[in-house]
């Protein structure tokens, strides 16, 4: 998407969100939707849709002339997530770790893309990357550090402070929805800024 500013062309770059709930009404979304509306006048947001991933299993890996509905999904994510300038995660914490779904797409996405040869790239390395999340009173935190270490080992380029974790409090359960607290937002805030300098550099 192109940016017309102070006469100035510029491309506008690219960041991808990842949501690591499948709730209709994730707070982890909705978390995203408030730093989607922080960004996108200054970045192209998109979000990744990842739900038609198979579970890992190396017989998918091999290549065959034609691939599959699913060989064809991880494909397709992998090709979203290499255009991307930089990756933005949004997830709860699940059992003081982060769901096995983003697991599951990380195992997908540290594998080479053609496994011929594994010196081959894969579709995230150097890849810049931070997460936020909205859970329990921990705020997320065991989450995001187990989290950063696998991205790290994956050999993505990771911003691990700062992160923003929220405390969902009782109210957001009853309603269904939750609003930041200006604290809260203080954050994000500062988290957004932050990833803009870092995808700068
Ligand atoms: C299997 C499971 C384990 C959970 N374990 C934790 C946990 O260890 N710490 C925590 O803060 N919340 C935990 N929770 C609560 C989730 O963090 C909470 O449901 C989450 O904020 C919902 O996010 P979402 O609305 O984006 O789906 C757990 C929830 C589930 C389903």
């Amino acid at each position: 998407m192109l940016n017309l500013f102070h006469n100035k062309l510029t491309i506008m770059k690219h960041i991808l969100f990842i949501i690591g709930s499948l709730r209709k009404n994730s707070f982890n979304r909705q978390l995203a939707s408030i730093a989607e509306d922080l960004l996108k006048d200054r970045f192209n947001i998109s979000y990744l849709d990842f739900s038609d991933i198979p579970y890992m299993n190396q017989d998918l890996e091999s290549q065959q002339e034609h691939m599959t509905t699913s060989q064809q999904a991880v494909f397709r994510v992998r090709q979203e997530v290499l255009k991307a300038d930089g990756i933005w995660i949004f997830t709860p914490e699940y059992n003081q770790s982060y769901p096995g779904l983003l697991k599951n797409l990380f195992d997908w996405l540290s594998r080479p893309m053609d496994v011929t040869n594994f010196a081959n790239p894969t579709a995230v390395q150097g890849k810049k990357v931070t997460a936020s999340g909205a859970g329990g009173k921990n705020k997320t935190t065991y989450c995001r550090a187990k989290l950063n270490d696998l991205l790290e080992y994956i050999k993505m380029d990771v911003m691990k402070e700062p992160q923003t974790g929220i405390a969902l409090g009782m109210e957001a359960w009853v309603k269904g929805e939750f609003k930041l607290s200006e604290e809260q937002l203080k954050e994000l805030k500062i988290q957004a800024e932050k990833f803009k300098e870092f995808l700068e550099k």
